[in-house]
């Protein structure tokens, strides 16, 4: 029921268009009956050879109800679309409001195909909530109270016969219909982002699929939950049928009862027989507003179990939050660790266990380990992406803490462990660190990343495509060009991790002799797998199992014979 309570909330703001929406259904439905009645008097009316004279008015009112229900139907149409559209508009914001601080996080949960489904197709479903759960009811209330009165004013019995109707086809018939179609708008939900994740999955992990010879057997099981998802949605076409027939079948009986009682009412002379033609189409033609109503439970199980899926996302409490202050200016571009523990999760083994160390502005620490270690995780921590559990983190004189996310962000540029290349051109996925930097930075970062003169050789230089998460690009290439926009984004701390994976060492080198030469001026931390280079480091840290097992300069640590020594010796 919340989440139904989140749609209407979400809606309120648009109250006035809405009940501008509902008032057109009506007038298009009355101006249906009115045209049905009109007719039906006319025909009568006309079969007494009265003068043409007395007819006017009434063929001058079949024109005009003929001619308003084509204006109210497209009245009616463009403002409750209006309306839907302005709603899901409203949810999308919303959805990704709360959505933003979730990442990464809390995002790692779901898989990215389910999420889309949340994004897109769960959103999407919120269309029918007004135009097919909402709506249609106050329509049947309001055309069932305005035409109860006009029949009332011929007998009061057509009114009850139409209230019997009414009550059948618009409370017993969807009752029915729900209960056959129990679950059915929550499977499809379900069900479709079942096949949207499968479908998103093999997309990504194609070439995977296709290398283990498991595409066939991936395929197999896309079917399956195809055929699920059609299995549901030919349940629900037949019981769209079914409840449509036993709508019609109450709307035949309806008109039937009128006549009867309106053809005993002509023969003891309580109605004019030209009426009863009127009366008895006009109660057959205000049936139309039932149609809707026999569906409304299952649209509204669909729509409340996609607003479920939704809610849930965005009433997750994001891993961090900011403070609400706004962000204190930084002393100096040093960090430091005091005693740091964090873990991922509570049932989770501590990622870090009591780290202490610090970088001063301008220092070089370089971080290495074997995976696992706990390496990433810090960097983790410094971007705030997820909070640390026990400690303390200073940026610049102040806690971590007391800096917004997005200033936190700002003070930091990094070389991630898996770089994300969008397909986009060359040149985009560089301005993404610093959507205002000049032809000239841009050129100078590529060339310091090793970068421009593979670019040169592109056909399209910095505008050639870089394909989905830039596959066209070799692993070293992307790497570099990952360089180069940290190197654009031109933050005072720069963080490398594992940056140089993927380059052959002579590549390798030339890379590292640039970023040694970027760190001056920067407050720099290395996290990597491979040792040379590192003389250069004011300190290296081994870490170990989320703890530092040494410290010291390059030199010390080799005397030391521990780790550091091991892992220098198997690098030979
Ligand atoms: N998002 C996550 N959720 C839960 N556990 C995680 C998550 N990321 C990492 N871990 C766990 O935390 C520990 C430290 O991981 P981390 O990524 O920091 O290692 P690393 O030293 O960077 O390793 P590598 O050299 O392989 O990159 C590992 O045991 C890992 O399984
Ligand atoms: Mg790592």
């Amino acid at each position: 029921m919340k989440s139904i309570t989140w749609l209407i909330h979400l809606m309120l703001p648009n109250w006035r268009r809405i009940l501008l929406a509902l008032i057109l259904s009506t007038l298009t439905i009355t101006s249906h009956i009115g045209l049905m009645a009109t007719s039906a008097y006319l025909l009568a009316r006309a079969a007494l050879h009265p003068p043409i004279l007395d007819l006017m008015v009434t063929i001058v009112g079949v024109r005009f109800f003929g001619l308003s229900r084509a204006v109210f139907r497209y009245l009616e149409r463009y403002v409750s679309h209006d309306v839907t559209f302005r709603v899901l508009n409203q949810i999308r914001v919303k959805f990704y409001q709360g959505l933003e601080p979730l990442a990464p996080a809390r995002l790692l949960n779901y898989r990215s195909g389910d999420l889309l489904s949340r994004i897109v197709a769960d959103v999407e479903i919120q269309q029918n909530f007004y135009l097919r759960v909402f709506a249609p009811p106050f329509v049947a209330l309001l055309v069932l109270v305005g035409y109860g009165f006009f029949l009332a004013r011929y007998d009061f019995r057509f009114t009850c016969i139409l209230a019997g109707c009414f009550l059948v086809a618009g409370l017993v018939i969807p009752w029915a219909i729900k209960g056959l179609s129990q679950g059915v708008g929550r499977q499809m939900v379900v069900l479709r982002a079942e096949l949207n994740t499968q479908v998103a999955d093999s997309l990504m992990g194609m070439t995977e699929l296709i290398a283990y010879g498991q595409a066939q057997a991936h395929l197999a099981r896309i079917q399956q939950t195809g055929k699920k998802l059609v299995k549901e949605q030919r349940k629900i076409a037949g019981l769209a049928a079914f409840s449509s027939a036993l709508t019609g079948l109450v709307a035949n009986l309806g008109l039937w009862l009128v006549l009867v009682l309106g053809i005993l009412l002509v023969e003891k002379g309580q109605l004019s027989g030209v009426n009863l033609g009127m009366v008895a189409l006009g109660t057959f033609s205000s049936f139309e507003a039932l149609f809707p109503l026999a569906l409304v439970p299952y649209h509204m199980e669909q729509s409340r179990t996609a607003a479920d899926r939704l809610l849930e996302l965005i009433e997750t409490e994001p891993a961090v939050q900011d403070s609400g202050a706004d962000s204190p200016q930084p002393k100096g571009m040093d960090f430091s660790f005091q005693d740091v523990s964090f873990r991922y999760e509570q049932a989770e083994p501590w990622a870090l266990k009591r780290l202490t160390f610090s970088i001063p502005q301008n220092g070089r620490v370089a971080i290495v380990g074997q995976s696992g270690a706990g390496k990433t995780s810090i960097v983790n921590l410094l971007l705030r992406f997820w909070d640390y559990d026990e400690g303390q983190i200073n940026l610049g004189g102040h806690s971590l803490r007391d800096y917004t996310q997005d200033d936190a962000r700002r003070f930091i540029g990094v070389v991630t462990q898996r770089t994300h290349l969008f397909n986009a051109t060359i040149r985009v996925n560089l301005l993404l660190a610093n959507p205002e930097g000049t032809e000239d930075e841009l050129i100078k970062a590529s060339q310091q990343a090793k970068l421009h003169d593979f670019i040169l050789t592109l056909p399209q230089g910095y505008d050639s495509y870089v394909g989905e998460g830039g596959f066209k690009l070799s692993g070293g290439q992307r790497q570099r060009l990952a360089i180069a926009r940290v190197l654009l984004k031109n933050a005072p701390i720069l963080i490398l991790d594992e940056a140089m994976d993927g380059l052959d060492p002579l590549t390798e080198r030339d890379v590292m002799d640039e970023v040694i030469q970027l760190m001056e001026g920067r407050t720099t931390l290395v996290i990597t797998h491979r040792l040379p280079g590192l003389e250069k480091m004011d300190e290296i840290l081994v870490l170990d199992q989320g703890k530092i097992s040494e410290r010291g300069k390059h030199a010390e640590l080799l005397l030391k014979k521990g780790l550091y020594h091991k892992l220098w010796e198997i690098e030979g």
